[in-house]
């Protein structure tokens, strides 16, 4: 059985309709409950509904065979783990912003409130810029508004949540979208029903 750690929430549910469409259906997926693993003993495939950001633990540790994650994510934790497909959804970009007509002084500090600790630092660092990081866990565009950062690092996909917070871009610096992994491990003793995912995923991909 080949476990596939999806992301709950809408980027699973769309991730799960592209690979029921090709074959891997599961019987009850879309039955609203609390329940966290479908099996389709027929299809070979169990899927494990997890935490967006702990998908690539899953399979990185080799609890799940394959997930589907965002390059967010893989670019914060380092995983290390297949990127095999970019299957373009879930689409958004890693920016910098700021309440709307912030001017940035360059001789202070720069606080940066971020759930992203390592690309802020990576971003930061190749600018050679002095910057202090506040890790928070979510709706971190509230951080400005507070005066508890001067600028945040997130991610953007259709820009309502800063103009409804009258936040606006600085830079965009990183095109994210969905990714396709697995474990090395599973990527050579599972490799048939794995490259027959990829093939027919692949023809699915515009
Ligand atoms: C994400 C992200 C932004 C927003 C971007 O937050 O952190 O806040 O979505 O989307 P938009 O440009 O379409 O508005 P999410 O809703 O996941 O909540 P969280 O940050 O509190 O975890
Ligand atoms: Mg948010």
């Amino acid at each position: 059985m080949l476990n596939i750690a999806l992301p709950k929430g809408r980027l699973g549910d769309k991730v799960y309709d592209m690979l029921a469409s090709i074959g891997y259906d599961c019987p009850g997926y879309y039955e609203q409950n609390r329940k966290l693993v479908f099996e389709s003993p027929e299809k070979n495939v169990r899927y494990l509904l997890v935490k967006p950001s702990d998908v690539a633990i899953y399979v990185e540790h080799r609890a799940a065979d394959i997930g589907i994650v965002g390059k967010d994510i893989l670019l914060e934790n380092q995983s290390n783990v297949y990127e095999l497909l970019d299957l373009k959804i879930g689409k958004c970009r890693m920016a910098v912003a700021a309440p709307d007509g912030y001017v940035e002084d360059p001789d202070r500090t720069l606080r940066v409130a971020t759930k992203y600790v390592n690309i802020a630092k990576d971003f930061y660092s190749g600018r050679n810029r002095d910057i202090e990081i506040i890790k928070l866990n979510g709706s971190i565009e509230l951080a400005p508004i507070l005066g508890l950062s001067d600028v945040i690092v997130d991610i953007v996909e259709t820009g309502n949540t800063l103009r409804e917070n009258h936040l606006s871009v600085l830079e965009e610096f990183k095109d994210i979208s969905a990714r396709f992994i697995a474990n090395e491990t599973s990527f050579k003793f599972e490799n048939e029903i794995i490259s027959n995912m990829l093939s027919k995923l692949g023809e699915q991909v515009k």
